[in-house]
């Protein structure tokens, strides 16, 4: 049905298309702290409703990470020519990659909401779950504009979710080769 390089290429296009979902979490991570988004307080059940590692600033320095690699992408396509996101005219490309970028910080949050109902401890693992939540969210929020549906189709939002994971594999063991990390998960 598919050849080989036609997988790859798509794969490399929606690559590309999730940069402005994939990289607020980095951005939240280098910038974030202070005040957090809970206001440190309890859910029902007694515990944090997010926790402290999600954080006013992290969740808007991430929303504006994934804005500005958005917008670096949309001038590298403007210098090479390549037409991706540069397809679209610009304020359909500046809510489609705002809501891709809103729609992960979402994710991440509710991923925190559930990981503590669940009582695990901020920074604590879900396997799987911690690697999918934000783009579940950030897809199906930025599915409801209508732009987004130019530039991604099913077999594009399968290949998003089936390769999310495994680049979260690779990116840790390239961190734990290089010493960042301690363990290669
Ligand atoms: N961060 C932040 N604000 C956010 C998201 C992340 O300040 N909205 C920062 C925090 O310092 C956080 C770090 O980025 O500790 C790593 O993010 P993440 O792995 O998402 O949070 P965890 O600390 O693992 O917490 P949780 O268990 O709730 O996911
Ligand atoms: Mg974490």
């Amino acid at each position: 049905m598919f050849s080989l390089p036609q997988i790859l290429t798509t794969a490399l296009q929606v690559l590309w298309l999730l940069l402005p979902a994939y990289t607020p979490n980095n951005f939240a991570v280098l910038l974030g702290g202070g005040k957090p988004l809970d206001l440190g307080r309890n859910f029902i059940d007694g515990k944090r409703i997010l926790g402290d590692g999600k954080t006013v600033r992290g969740f808007v320095s991430g929303v504006a990470g994934g804005i500005l690699t958005a917008n670096v992408q949309f001038c590298l396509e403007c210098y090479t020519g390549l037409k991706i996101y540069s397809s679209l005219p610009y304020s359909e490309f500046f809510v489609l990659t705002f809501l891709l970028s809103f729609g992960a910080m979402a994710g991440d949050s509710l991923g925190s909401f559930v990981k503590r109902r669940f009582g695990i401890e901020r920074g604590g693992k879900f396997p799987v779950f911690d690697q999918l939540t934000f783009l579940f969210v950030s897809l199906l929020i930025s599915s409801l504009y209508p732009a987004f549906w130019k530039l991604f189709d099913i077999a594009k939002i399968v290949i998003g979710i089936l390769i999310t994971p495994l680049l979260h594999v690779l990116t840790n063991c390239i961190a734990y080769k290089l010493n960042l990390k301690d363990v290669p998960w």
